[in-house]
């Protein structure tokens, strides 16, 4: 593969076509797991869209699609942020299937608030597909049903995830170099 376009990248950790690759994995399982279920995808903006759009169209039952949008404070670098939802759902989730679908899972902070919140709902049933897992961050536990790459510790950007708001875009997932990546993970 050619040089990285982009000068804060140090590596490519999966290729478009990998990545593709996976979630079609992915789409197979969801589709067997809720062929009898009513299922609702509800994506994390905005990290999410571009995995949840991805995987939608890989899935081969009829999906719902739905999103909302979190906030998160912290009162120092790095610290664990106290989550909210800044914008809700559009619609109801009582009585359906209900497929989180986040970028990645890190400290689990966020996954555990939106799964304690969505369940007050009252879906039929919720889980949590995520495209990436990066476990050796976690401070709280959750229950990940459906992941496409476990990650090791380092920050990543691409196909959805951002530094500073770029680098959504990417088609694929890169590493940046140390000196951005401690700056990545305090913002
Ligand atoms: P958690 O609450 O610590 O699990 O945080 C999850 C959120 O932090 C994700 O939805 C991302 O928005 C952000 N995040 C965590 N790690 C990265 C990364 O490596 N790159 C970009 N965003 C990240
Ligand atoms: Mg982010």
């Amino acid at each position: 593969m050619s040089a990285p376009p982009i000068p804060e990248i140090e590596r490519i950790l999966f290729t478009e076509e990998q990545i593709e690759r996976r979630i079609r994995e992915v789409a197979d399982e969801i589709s067997e797991r809720y062929r009898h279920g009513d299922l609702k995808l509800v994506g994390v903006l905005k990290g999410a869209v571009f995995f949840l759009t991805a995987l939608a169209r890989a899935i081969r039952i009829p999906v719902k699609i739905d999103f909302l949008s979190i906030s998160s404070f912290s009162t120092r670098p790095a610290a664990p942020g106290v989550v909210r939802i800044a914008k809700d759902l559009d619609e109801s989730i009582e009585g359906e299937d209900v497929l989180l679908v986040e970028d990645i899972v890190d400290t689990g902070f966020t996954a555990r608030y939106l799964l304690q919140t969505l369940a007050a709902r009252g879906p039929n049933s919720l889980a949590i597909c995520t495209l990436l897992d990066r476990t050796p961050r976690r401070i709280v536990q959750v229950p990940v049903e459906f992941r496409c790459f476990e990650i090791p510790d380092r920050f990543v950007i691409g196909f959805g995830l951002d530094y500073k708001q770029f680098y959504r875009n990417l088609g694929y997932i890169a590493v940046i170099k140390p000196d951005w990546e401690q700056r990545g993970f305090n913002l």
